[in-house]
This record gives C-alpha cells, sequence and structure tokens, in this order.
C-alpha cells in the first residue's frame, strides 16, 4: 500500500486506528473528560492562526534542524508521554524510542508505561526523555531516577497537570475501571479485532511493570489498582525543588498554563517549560492551550525553552504553535492513532507526514527556518495580558 496515496494526514491514520483497535483500547486513546470541549477549543484556537502567503521570494529551502536543552533535532517535534501506549498497540513504547533515535527527535516514556525505562532507554538513543508521574515516596521517586538515569534518559518531564484524578466518562462507559476487568463485552471487542488481540498475546498482558516493581505482590491488576496510590503525592513548589535537587540532567515541568507559574519555573532553575492542558484528559474547563502561548512567552522572555502540546494534527500546526511563541512541539495522540493504524509504519509515516507538511508550508510562507514562522502571522496573537 501507498501511505502516500492512501493516508496523506493524521486524520487517515486516526480513521484506521479505530478500525484496528478493541472499541475500549480506542476509547482509551481517543477520550478526554467532560464533554471534551477543550478538544473543540485546541482545534479551533489552532485554526484560527493563519499567515500571509509569500510570493517572488525565488527558491526557498527550508531547515528544519533545531536545537533543544543543548541537542540537535531533526525535527521541532517530538513524541510526548503516553501511559499504557503498549495497550494501544503492543510493542508501542519500544517501535516509538527506535523510531526516535532513527528520526533524531525526542521520545517521552512514561511512568505508567507497560515496558521498563530499562528496556526501552537504551532503544532510543539519544533521544530518550523521562516523564515523572511524582511518587509519594521519595525513596521510590528517587529509585525511579536513578533507573531512569541509568538507562540512557537524559531529560526529565515532570508532569505537574494531574492533582487529582478525573472523571473520563468515555473510558467508565467502555468500562474501563483501575484495576482492570475484562468484560465479556471488551472480549468480543477483542474476537473483532484479531490482529491487536494476536500481537497483544504474543507482547503479553500490558501492565505497568515501573510501578510493578515497587509493589510487594505482583500482577496486571494489582499493578494498575496500586500505581495510583504510589504516584499519589499532591505536588507543591517544594516537591518540585526536590525534583530539582534530585536530577542533574535537564528538567522540564508539563503541564503549565499560567504565565507567573512559568516565569517562577524559570527563575527556580527549571529548564523548559512545556505549555499544555492534556488536551483536556483532565480539566474540561481549561483555555485552549495556544491561547496561553504568547503570555507564557512574554512572562519568561525570548530565550527560554518552551514546549507546546494540544491538538497538533499537522506540519501548519507546528508552525502556528512556534509563532504563537513555542520553540518545540509535541504529539502524544498522533503517533498512537498511527501505532494502531499501522505499527511502527504508521508512527514512521506521521514523521513524514509533519516533515513533508512542514516544508511545503514554509515555502508557501517564505520561510527556511520553523522559528521565523511568527514573522508570516496575518494578525499579531491577541494582546498578552
Ligand atoms: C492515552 C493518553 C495517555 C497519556 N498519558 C500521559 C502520561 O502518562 N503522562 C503525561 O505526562 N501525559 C500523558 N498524556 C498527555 C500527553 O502527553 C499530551 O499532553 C496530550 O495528549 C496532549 O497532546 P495531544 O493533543 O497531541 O494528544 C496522555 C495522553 C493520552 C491521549
Amino acid at each position: 500500500m501507498d501511505l502516500d496515496l492512501s493516508h496523506p494526514a493524521l486524520s487517515d491514520l486516526k480513521a484506521s486506528c479505530r478500525r484496528r483497535v478493541p472499541g475500549f483500547v480506542w476509547e482509551y486513546v481517543d477520550s478526554a473528560t467532560g464533554t471534551e470541549s477543550v478538544k473543540t477549543r485546541n482545534r479551533a484556537a489552532l485554526d484560527a492562526v493563519t499567515f500571509l502567503p509569500a510570493i517572488l521570494r525565488g527558491q526557498i529551502t527550508p531547515d528544519l534542524t533545531t536545537r533543544l536543552l543543548g541537542r540537535d533535532c531533526a525535527l521541532p517535534v517530538g513524541i510526548a508521554p503516553v501511559g499504557m501506549s503498549g495497550l494501544i498497540w503492543p510493542g508501542a513504547e519500544q517501535a516509538l524510542a527506535r523510531l526516535a533515535a532513527a528520526e533524531g527527535i525526542p521520545y517521552t516514556l512514561s511512568t505508567v508505561a507497560t515496558r521498563l525505562p530499562e528496556e526501552v532507554g537504551p532503544l532510543a538513543g539519544d533521544q530518550g526523555w523521562f516523564q515523572l508521574y511524582p511518587p509519594t515516596d521519595p525513596e521510590i521517586r528517587r529509585d525511579i531516577l536513578r533507573r531512569a538515569r541509568e538507562a540512557g534518559f537524559h531529560t526529565l518531564v515532570m508532569t505537574a497537570d494531574l492533582p487529582g484524578p478525573s472523571r473520563r466518562e468515555r473510558q467508565r462507559r467502555a468500562r474501563l475501571t483501575i484495576p482492570p476487568r475484562l468484560t465479556p463485552g471488551m472480549v468480543l471487542q477483542m474476537m473483532l479485532r484479531p490482529r491487536w488481540s494476536l500481537a497483544t498475546l504474543q507482547n503479553g498482558v500490558p501492565r505497568l511493570r515501573l510501578m510493578e516493581s515497587y509493589l510487594e505482590t505482583g500482577g496486571a491488576a494489582d499493578s494498575t489498582g496500586h500505581a495510583g496510590y504510589l504516584l499519589r503525592a499532591a505536588p507543591d513548589w517544594d516537591y518540585l525543588a526536590a525534583v530539582r535537587a534530585d536530577w542533574e540532567g535537564p528538567l522540564v515541568v508539563k503541564g503549565v498554563m499560567e504565565p507567573a507559574d512559568a516565569a517562577r519555573m524559570k527563575e527556580t532553575g527549571i529548564d523548559a517549560v512545556w505549555v499544555s492542558n492534556h488536551t483536556g484528559r483532565q480539566f474540561d474547563g481549561a483555555p485552549a492551550a495556544l491561547t496561553v502561548l504568547p503570555a507564557v512567552r512574554a512572562a519568561v522572555g525570548p530565550d527560554y525553552p518552551l514546549i507546546f502540546d494540544g491538538g497538533v494534527e499537522s506540519g501548519l500546526d507546528i508552525l502556528r504553535a512556534l509563532a504563537f511563541g513555542a520553540d518545540f512541539v509535541m504529539l502524544g495522540r498522533g503517533f498512537h492513532y498511527a501505532m494502531g493504524a499501522f505499527g511502527a509504519t504508521g508512527a514512521a509515516h506521521l514523521v513524514h507526514i509533519l516533515r513533508e507538511d512542514l516544508v511545503s508550508n514554509m515555502v508557501q510562507m517564505g520561510i527556511t527556518r520553523p522559528g521565523n514562522a511568527a514573522s508570516r502571522l496575518s494578525a499579531p496573537p491577541p494582546a498578552t495580558a
């Protein structure tokens, strides 16, 4: 199959993913909380950003390479952390880590991945980032960080936007409970998706292996049930300072939406801020992540690294986020729709789509560096507060 013809856009990969994974898995990857209005707001905010097309500029040869946190990346794009990645498509963590190493883009492994840092870190080469959900026990935290570092992850992302659980109504309707229980309806859904089911059988039941290693008793149900307990630290600024003290390499805080928080992080030695509204998985009342970017940029100044995610679906969306103040853009769902559609081939195809779409739009805009997108905005971002 020529994916360039059959699946030229992420929306095509998303549709194929839905046809290939069991219904409950689709509900897990695609859902947000509440009425999912954040998804709509994120999309509308991105669509509202327009650029002036450039004419009579001669040959434009875009250069996509981007430097972030002391390292070179082939594109201003990386892979956001997604818990239980291996449930969405078996082997997803390993496949995405390998892809990141091959493509020269960062891969962020979640604390609640189905594979251990030791299994995934070496595959990511020099592109491994590790995402931390804050453990309650500082000993466990330090041990997780030690293991991540020893496995080759050089950049730590602490996710700060889970002050408590969210309701995730679609996941409830799909009977995705913690601890997980296989219902007859789920078994039927799995029978309808034999490729996923066979691959899952071969890979073993997806479980939270890292958290499992800190439990007295093992087992998939136990690990998922108790992961929440182990990771229930309600972090505050002191907790963040402790993480800063525990980690020598670059430290990023994910889930920042307020300029004052970003400015304080910069002052307190955090190396980068990741602006994100978790695309609505936590809080349906948040504004579009894109709309807060200009004010966050104003608060931290021009040179401080800002990472962004929130419903990005194309190279054009990446340019929109960069134009509003981001330095680098991550995709979470996108890479997992791609994995669900065609496994590792799908994820590689998504990188190809993003690269081609970046180049194509940059030529239309007459820019050679993605970071110059702001110069072609057809209207300045709304005034910053
Ligand atoms: C199924 C799923 C699981 C996620 N798990 C995590 C996680 O373990 N840690 C984390 O920091 N963010 C997690 N996220 C949030 C993503 O990293 C990202 O912030 C969010 O999906 C927004 O990006 P997107 O619109 O490109 O998906 C998850 C998102 C999804 C869809």
